[in-house]
């Protein structure tokens, strides 16, 4: 049987698709920033063949069906401006991890809402995923103001479940089922 393609998707700004080796420099460029790593166990990238080394990971996530990672790239004049996907993918239990980031200068404009709103769609009906986690840094509030704005649910703390840059973290836990999304639905989407 083929392969099934990455799927891309296409939202009112946004186009989000596969990054492949000749989005690296893009990739290169979102990982330098400092704002964009605080709050995961990887120190700004020096090199663009740390960018690279990632693109491959990205791409072996998806042949091993363990998740995907799609390039969020704008439609006016496809930049790349951030990623976001699904980790942890587990097809018995129907669950993913969702994570994303989003390069700076294009925080506060609604972006990765957009993007997170396509890839959910995708995610609950194409993968058929049945719940869908969210794993936040206690201090993260723009990523605590973008899950709970989507409809998900603060379901506790984690103590000191992460381990990053040195130091133990506590991680809060957010999810969204399928069923919160379809009530949800038509309030998202008015
Ligand atoms: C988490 C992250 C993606 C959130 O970015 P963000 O820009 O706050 O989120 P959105 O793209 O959804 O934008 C929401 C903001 O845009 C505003 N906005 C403007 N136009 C909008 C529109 N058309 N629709 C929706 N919101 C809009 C909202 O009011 C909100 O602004 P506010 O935070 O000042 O209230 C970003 O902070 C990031 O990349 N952080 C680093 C990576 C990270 O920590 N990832 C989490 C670990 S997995």
């Amino acid at each position: 049987m083929e392969p099934k393609p990455f799927p891309t998707l296409e939202t009112e700004r946004l186009t989000l698709h596969q990054m492949t080796q000749t989005d690296a420099e893009g990739l290169f460029d979102l990982y330098a920033k400092p704002e964009v790593v605080r709050f995961i166990d990887q120190e700004p990238m020096l090199r663009l063949d740390q960018a690279k080394m990632l693109i491959t990971m990205f791409e072996n996530l998806f042949k091993s069906g363990r998740g995907l990672r799609w390039g969020v790239f704008t439609l006016e004049d496809d930049q790349l401006i951030g990623t976001c996907g699904y980790k942890e993918w587990d097809t018995r239990r129907f669950r993913a991890e969702i994570s994303y980031d989003l390069a700076p200068d294009s925080w506060g404009s609604g972006y990765m809402r957009e993007a997170l709103v396509a890839i959910l769609d995708y995610g609950f009906h194409q993968m058929k995923l049945r719940r869908v986690e969210g794993l936040v840094d206690p201090e993260d509030t723009r990523s605590h103001n973008l899950l709970s704005g989507l409809g998900f649910r603060m379901e506790g703390v984690l103590r000191e479940h992460d381990f990053v840059k040195g130091k133990f973290q506590d991680d809060m836990v957010f999810s969204l089922l399928h069923q919160d999304w379809e009530e949800d639905d038509k309030k998202l989407k008015d």
